[in-house]
């Protein structure tokens, strides 16, 4: 079945363009969302900026309790989940679908194929093939410092991917 949503063959400007139009609407989705089952909460979900910017390094206020805000310029989601911070992509691993978040059942979830993510970025279930792509990212003081020239993906640098968190 051929599927007419594909874009394997978009020009890279097209998909980024998409993906930043499609990162309103993910912001949107944060800012209704309603208590989930794993401690996310509404209070913490929204948009974010970087308060500094130098090189490909966006420095955050580390998130005080769990949630999720997104900073569309860096198409990065910043997560708080169970004492860990994590930068994600914005975009879905599989065909770079801009990530959606499902509150009633506390997980990502992509609009195009479906595929499911743990608010960790853990993968779930569906057409991808990995979890959710990691920036390496650090804690300075209490803020948090992503770097976007390094994306780990969990199969081709799994240790890497791995370790792509800071404690709080
Ligand atoms: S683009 Fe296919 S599952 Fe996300």
């Amino acid at each position: 079945m051929t599927d007419t949503h594909d874009c394997n063959d978009c020009p890279l400007s097209s998909r980024r363009d998409f993906v930043r139009d499609a990162a309103a609407a993910v912001a949107a989705a944060f800012l209704t969302l309603g208590a989930g089952p794993r401690g996310l909460s509404a209070r913490t979900l929204g948009v974010t900026a970087a308060r500094l910017v130098r090189g490909d390094e966006r420095t955050y206020p580390l998130p005080a309790e769990d949630g999720a805000s997104i900073d569309r310029d860096a198409e990065v989601i910043l997560v708080r989940y169970q004492g860990k911070v994590y930068a994600f992509a914005l975009s879905c691993p599989h065909q770079h679908t801009a990530l959606h978040w499902e509150p009633d059942k506390a997980r990502f979830q992509c609009p195009k194929h479906h595929s499911k993510y743990q608010p960790d970025g853990v993968y779930v279930s569906g057409r991808a093939t990995r979890s959710m792509d990691r920036h390496a990212l650090r804690r300075d003081a209490a803020s948090v410092v992503v770097d976007l020239g390094r994306l780990y993906r969990e199969d081709r640098d799994a240790d890497a991917w791995k370790g792509a968190f800071v404690t709080v």
